[in-house]
């Protein structure tokens, strides 16, 4: 039996998160033997906002080292970086013409960048979907796994496809969501109403996963919660709900469990524990991104290897999507 076809990318826009960690990449890893898994490391789209050029050239190469390091295996999976496969922008502008106006501007995430950006906002920032439809499209990819705030993305990405296929018959793959009960979104330890994210500005809301052990230690004991000091589950505890998620999806406790486990227990504890079970979880990702990191050669090899497989299977969309609009 055929395998499905799992894709994903990630921004290499700065430190990768806990919350891209827990939402995407360790989902990335688990499906490495059901499924055909092709990642990339989504750099184009990275452009939407202002980039330092130096800045940008090492935050690809530590992001395609994180990610290495918490556990793709280049043997079984395809992990490539999106500006060097020239699909990628061909088949955006393609499907920038098979896109409305009017369901671009319903895209949350552009309302949100357009306002944290608003002295440039650009075309692209508000193509941003189209981009993201080709990445996935070019591989007829089945699932796609991200965290909740991407489900407006792929609900788009189906549309435009579906539209392109009723126009010009099977062309693409039609593809799903692949969200996880837990995990799909990781809040600041700060302000728990919001998701978190690298571009928070108390440094204390967000964790990095090549952050230190102290540094993770720090920001659970700091972290928001409420002033009931009794760990359950429940509607108006943001903070601790945020961190039930986090330590369950670490564990795979089940919330039942973890409040009879935190029973008469203060939220010192509780946050120290989750911390520990944090630290524990990123200690050999750091470790290995370490000796990744030092080795470029290898990292080279590695995204060449990928870069020219990648080119090869979009090309054969590509070129059927050509042909079928008429050049
Ligand atoms: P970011 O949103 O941090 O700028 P990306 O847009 O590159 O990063 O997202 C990479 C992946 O991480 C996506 O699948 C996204 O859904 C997921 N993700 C981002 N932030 C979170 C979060 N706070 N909780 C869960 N998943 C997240
Ligand atoms: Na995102």
């Amino acid at each position: 039996e055929k395998k499905q076809i799992a894709f994903s990318a990630i921004q290499p826009s700065g430190t990768i998160t806990l919350g891209n960690y827990l939402g995407a990449i360790r989902n990335w890893v688990t499906m490495q033997n059901e499924y055909n898994c092709i990642y990339a490391l989504a750099d184009l789209h990275t452009i939407t906002v202002r980039q330092e050029p130096a800045q940008m050239r090492k935050n690809i190469l530590d992001a395609y080292a994180s990610i290495l390091a918490c556990g793709i295996d280049t043997e079984k999976s395809l992990f490539f970086i999106q500006s060097h496969v020239h699909t990628h922008a061909e088949m955006a502008w393609v499907l920038d013409c098979y896109t409305q106006f009017g369901e671009l501007s319903r895209m949350t995430q552009f309302k949100d960048k357009s306002a944290k950006h608003a002295d440039n906002i650009n075309a692209g920032l508000f193509t941003y979907p189209s981009l993201m439809a080709g990445d996935i499209l070019l591989y007829q990819a089945d699932k796609v796994p991200v965290g909740a705030d991407q489900q407006q993305h792929i609900e788009i990405t189906r549309d435009i496809a579906t539209r392109f296929n009723g126009l010009y018959g099977n062309v693409f793959k039609i593809p799903e969501g692949f969200i996880p009960k837990n995990g799909a979104r990781v809040m600041s330890l700060q302000d728990p109403t919001k998701k978190m994210s690298k571009s928070d500005e108390n440094v204390n809301g967000c964790v990095h996963l090549l952050d230190s052990p102290e540094a993770i230690m720090r920001k659970f004991k700091r972290a928001i919660t409420d002033s009931e000091a009794h760990v359950h589950y429940g509607e108006g505890k943001d903070g601790i709900n945020n961190l039930m998620g986090i330590y369950s999806t670490i564990t795979g406790l089940s919330f039942e469990q973890i409040e009879h486990d935190f029973e008469g227990k203060g939220y010192g504890d509780f946050k120290t524990a989750v911390g520990e079970a944090v630290v524990e979880e990123l200690r050999p990702i750091r470790e290995r991104y370490e000796s990744y990191i030092k080795d470029k050669a290898y990292l080279e090899e590695c995204y060449r290897k990928a870069d020219e497989i990648a080119l090869k299977i979009s090309s054969r969309t590509m070129n059927k999507v050509m042909k079928k609009i008429g050049f």
